[in-house]
């Protein structure tokens, strides 16, 4: 089923690229300048979007077996996630149930129990409290009262998803619009993590822009790897989930392909964008394989930091695992010295006043798909979070009134 809506994009693609057309927007968008830096909007878009929605925190290839776990901040708040003894991904606030210390380090590791390092109170993966110590000095407490905090979480597609909000009446599933079954074509519950990296940006905004923008590929990477590429994209959505793929003449050679027979690689080719800061670009060549860009709002509105995690369909042997090093190498390079050296020039240019808007074309459908769902998300209600993902999952905003 989902492969056929795979099906259906590479054709799409394929007729605009013989027509030698793209989707273009019905008007521009202007985006007003201060969204980019002013406090409280900043502030709207913590608690309003990242404390809200579901955020991609981890890969099953990050923590694939029992007793792997990974601790994180994830947009200011400490998340530990587990993969319980039965096999299934728990998420807990890593916070302890005695004086709330931070339990486990960052990082990912495999253990047994969490022991806090403060006062050595010990749960399990399960997120039980199981022994306090000197329990006798420290007096009898109902230990099953104690546990970790939960936090909705989901694993789908061999992905992670957790909600900010204990009390989210948000389902995970809900928003994630049916796309996860797209993704779910790339097979990543087999994957291997090969490895991660970190990259300072400016705003989270100005550089999700960019994950979106093909436009600017033969301009700002033309020293790099922008020559190679089209700088034209169309955008297909499930939700606020975006997916960026340029009209390619190339898939003429499957479209008389029965569905079973078109290769997964084409079908699968171009960004994968999840709201509200994941973008998966992937690459071929010895095997598949994919950085996927995990990004979070820093602590200022002029500030993101971005984990970029390098994903391999195959457990390289030494040469592939050299080719993945420089090819990761090379990636951090394009994104820190070409895209978020520019945003963070971009960031001083906004906050100087010069512009009251910023302009998004014809030809960017998904920075106003993007920043809709922005907008959008500020002005819902808790209570009517599921409405709109359910009421807005087949409408592109940049795109309703004609493509
Ligand atoms: S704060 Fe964790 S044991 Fe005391
Ligand atoms: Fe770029």
């Amino acid at each position: 089923m989902s492969k056929d809506q795979l099906i259906e994009v590479a054709k799409q693609n394929l007729a605009h690229a013989q027509a030698g057309t793209i989707q273009q927007t019905p008007d521009f968008l202007k985006v007003p300048a201060e969204h980019y830096y002013a406090t409280e909007r900043w502030q709207a878009e913590m608690d309003k979007i990242f404390k809200r929605v579901p955020l991609l925190l981890a890969t099953t290839a990050e923590m694939p077996n029992p007793g792997d776990y990974k601790a994180m901040d994830a947009a200011g708040t400490p998340v530990l996630l587990s993969r319980t003894p039965s096999g299934e991904v728990q998420a807990f606030f890593n916070m302890c149930s005695h004086r709330g210390a931070q339990i486990m380090p960052e990082g990912v590791g495999n253990t047994h129990r969490f022991t806090c390092p403060y006062h050595a109170w010990t749960y399990n993966l399960q997120g039980d409290l199981t022994a306090i110590y000197a329990n006798k000095d420290f007096g009898d407490l109902d230990k099953t009262c104690h546990s970790l905090t939960p936090l909705p979480c989901l694993e789908r597609a061999g992905l992670i998803w957790v909600t900010l909000n204990q009390n989210s009446t948000l389902p995970i599933e809900t928003f994630l619009s049916g796309y996860d079954a797209l993704l779910a074509h790339f097979n990543f519950e087999g994957w291997h993590h090969f490895a991660s990296q970190t990259v300072e940006g400016p705003n989270w905004k100005i550089a999700y822009d960019g994950y979106m923008d093909l436009y600017h590929l033969p301009i700002l990477h033309k020293d790099t790897f922008g020559p190679d590429y089209p700088n034209r994209a169309n955008y297909y959505n499930w939700g606020p989930h975006q997916r960026v793929a340029g009209p390619d003449p190339r898939l003429a050679e499957y479209q008389d392909h029965a569905p079973e027979d078109w290769p997964i690689g084409p079908l699968m080719a171009g960004v994968w964008t999840i709201f509200p800061h994941i973008s998966i670009a992937s690459f071929e060549g010895g095997g598949r394989s994919v950085m996927l860009s995990q990004l979070f709002p820093g602590t200022t509105p002029g500030t993101s930091i971005t984990t970029q995690h390098y994903l391999m369909e195959n457990t390289p042997d030494e040469a592939a695992a050299a080719a993945a090093k420089e090819q990761f190498k090379f990636l951090k390079y394009v994104v820190q010295e070409e895209d978020y050296a520019t945003g963070l020039k971009q960031q001083k240019a906004l906050e100087s006043g010069g512009k009251s808007h910023v302009i998004f074309g014809k030809n960017e459908g998904g920075g106003h798909h993007f920043h809709a769902w922005v907008d959008l998300l500020l002005n819902t209600k808790d209570d009517d979070l599921a409405k709109v993902f359910e009421q807005y999952r087949s409408t592109h905003f940049g795109l309703t009134t004609g493509d």
